[in-house]
């Protein structure tokens, strides 16, 4: 496998789906490999129509492991479909949100256990870890009153979780940043837009210097 897959990550209201779409254009002019751009859970058609349910505010009764176990199913299509194609051929596959997602929203969020998450997770990615992720740092007090700023009559089902399961995601989020040093980069997502487009671009650049070596 030649690609490099790079995937995104923070708690809602991070700014990162927005920033990924005026990061892409200044990546992809710093590289000859064409960039993938896709997101969890969905990313394809089979994990779309996942996300519907998992997302669906009507859906009250979803158990915790149930909620787990579609995250994870949507993960093993989205790899198959997309992740892994993308790396044979040689691109580059940016994946907003990715496995961390699951431990820290699953496994912290609904308190099924981080551990617990990891392992079903592990069966669904088989050893297909991103080879950087970005980590968006922003406390559930800024994130949320984004999102309530934003789109507050369209809170999908997790979004509409008490304060108290955003505070136990975003310790979560904590942990895993610290227990994957190598792999996981942490911005402030809680400065201005463009600073913090500018400060992701800076370390994908640092980590990848011969893969975006472009215009230099
Ligand atoms: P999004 O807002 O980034 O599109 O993600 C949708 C919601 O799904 C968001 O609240 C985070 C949540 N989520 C999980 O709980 N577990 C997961 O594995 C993923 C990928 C997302």
């Amino acid at each position: 496998m030649s690609g490099i897959f790079i995937s995104f990550e923070g708690p809602d209201g991070a700014g990162k789906t927005t920033a990924l779409k005026t990061l892409m254009p200044l990546l992809q002019a710093k590289t000859n490999q064409e960039i993938v751009l896709s997101r969890e859970p969905g990313g394809s058609p089979i994990s779309e129509k996942i996300r519907k349910i998992i997302l669906d505010i009507h859906e009250e009764e979803m158990d915790p492991r149930t909620e787990a176990l579609l995250y994870a199913a949507a993960r093993r299509q989205h790899l198959i479909d997309v992740i892994l194609p993308t790396l044979q051929a040689n691109k580059i596959m940016l994946s907003d949100r990715f496995v961390d997602s699951s431990i820290a929203y699953q496994g912290g969020g609904r308190e099924i256990g981080m551990k617990e998450v990891a392992n079903i997770n592990d069966f669904a990615i088989d050893g297909h870890f991103p080879d950087l992720t970005i980590y968006f740092d922003v406390t559930p007090e800024v994130g949320l009153s984004r999102i309530r700023k934003d789109h507050e009559g369209e809170m999908d089902r997790l979004e509409r979780e008490a304060i108290s399961f955003h505070n136990r995601v975003y310790d979560s989020y904590m942990k895993i940043v610290k227990d994957n040093p190598d792999r996981i980069k942490t911005i402030n997502a809680e400065q201005a837009p463009k600073q913090v487009v500018s400060d992701a671009l800076d370390a994908i650049i640092k980590k990848f210097p011969n893969i975006f070596n472009k215009g230099e």
